[in-house]
C-alpha cells in the first residue's frame, strides 16, 4: 500500500522516547521529513541522530516543553522556517502524575491541562492555517484507553484526556471541508520507558520481579500480552497516511482488545 507520506512534512511531539519516537522513525521509514519535539535536548538529539541513521531522512529536533506556549509556537516555526508547511500534526507528551482526588490541588489539575489539553490545541491552532492553505492535513492526538474506560488511581488522566477527545470531534467537523481530517489515538499498555518505570515500581512493591509484573499487567489483555511501540506507530502513520483519506473524527484504541464497550 503506498501511504503517499514522502516529502511530506511531520511534527511530532514527545519523540525522544516511546510511542512519540517509534511515530517519527515511521514517518521516517516512509520518506517524511520529521520534527521531533522532546524537553531533554540530549536525548532528543540522540534521537535525531538515530533516526537519521536507519532512515537518511530529513530530522529537525526542536527541544521544548509543550505544556508552554512559547514552546508549541517554536516548535511550528521552526518546522515551517526548515521545511515550510506542515502536512501531519501527532500531538503527544507525556502522560500526567498518578494519584486519586485527594491528592490533587488547583495546580496539579491546570499542570495536568496544560500538559494535555493546550498543548493539543495550541499545536493545532498554529497548525491548521498551513493545512487549510494547502487543502490537506492530518491532525492526531495520542490519548490514552482511559477515555474509553477510566482507570483507577489516575484522575488527572482521566478528568483532562476526555476534553481533547471532545475537542478533536468538533474540530474534525469544522476543517473536513478543508481536506483535514482529525484522529485521537489511544493506547492501552505500551511497553515503553514509562510502563517500565509503572511495572518496575509494582514489582518492587509486590517483591516480584519485572517479567512476573508484566505478566500479571497482561492477564486481563485478551492478547495476554503487552504492546510494543512499533503497533501504535503503524497506526498513527496509517492514520497520517492518503489510505486514511475517510476516517475522521475517531478515537481508536490500541490496547490488545483490553477495553470491554463496544464504543
Ligand atoms: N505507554 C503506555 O502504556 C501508555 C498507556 C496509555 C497512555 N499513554 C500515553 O501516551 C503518551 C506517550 O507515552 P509514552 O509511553 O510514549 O511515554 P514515554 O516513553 O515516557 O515518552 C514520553 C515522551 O514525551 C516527552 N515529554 C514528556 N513531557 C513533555 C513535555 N512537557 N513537552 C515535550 N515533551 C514531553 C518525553 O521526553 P522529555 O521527558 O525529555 O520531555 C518523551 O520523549 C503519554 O501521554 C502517555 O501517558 C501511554
Amino acid at each position: 500500500m503506498d501511504l503517499g507520506l514522502q516529502d511530506k512534512v511531520v511534527i511530532v511531539g514527545g519523540a525522544s522516547k516511546g510511542i512519540g519516537r517509534a511515530a517519527a522513525l515511521g514517518f521516517a521509514r516512509e520518506g517524511a521529513k520529521v520534527t521531533i519535539a522532546a524537553r531533554d535536548p540530549d536525548q532528543l538529539n540522540a534521537t535525531a541522530a538515530e533516526i537519521r541513521q536507519d532512515t537518511g531522512a530529513d530530522i529537525l529536533a526542536v527541544p521544548s516543553d509543550l505544556s508552554q506556549a512559547e514552546a508549541t509556537d517554536r516548535v511550528v516555526d521552526e518546522t515551517l522556517a526548515r521545511f515550510g508547511t506542515v502536512h501531519v500534526l501527532v500531538a503527544n507528551t507525556g502522560g500526567p502524575p498518578m494519584g486519586g482526588f485527594d491528592n490533587m490541588d488547583d495546580a496539579a489539575w491546570e499542570a495536568a491541562f496544560a500538559l494535555n489539553f493546550l498543548s493539543t490545541v495550541r499545536l493545532m491552532r498554529r497548525v491548521l492555517p498551513h493545512m487549510k492553505q494547502q487543502n490537506w492535513g492530518r491532525l492526531l492526538s495520542v490519548m490514552s484507553m482511559s477515555v474509553k474506560e477510566p482507570i483507577d488511581g489516575l484522575i488527572l488522566s482521566n478528568g483532562v484526556r476526555p476534553a481533547v477527545v471532545g475537542m478533536a470531534k468538533t474540530l474534525s467537523r469544522e476543517v473536513g471541508s478543508h481536506n483535514i481530517t482529525v484522529n485521537t489515538v489511544l493506547p492501552g499498555l505500551i511497553l515503553t520507558d514509562r510502563l517500565r518505570s509503572g511495572i518496575t515500581a509494582r514489582a518492587e512493591r509486590a517483591g516480584q520481579s519485572f517479567d512476573q509484573t508484566l505478566e500479571a499487567s497482561a492477564a486481563n489483555i485478551p492478547l495476554k500480552r503487552v504492546g510494543d511501540p512499533q503497533e501504535m506507530a503503524n497506526v498513527i502513520v496509517f492514520l497520517a497516511s492518503e489510505a486514511a483519506s475517510y476516517v475522521n473524527g475517531v478515537s481508536i484504541q490500541v490496547d490488545g482488545g483490553v477495553v470491554r464497550g463496544l464504543l
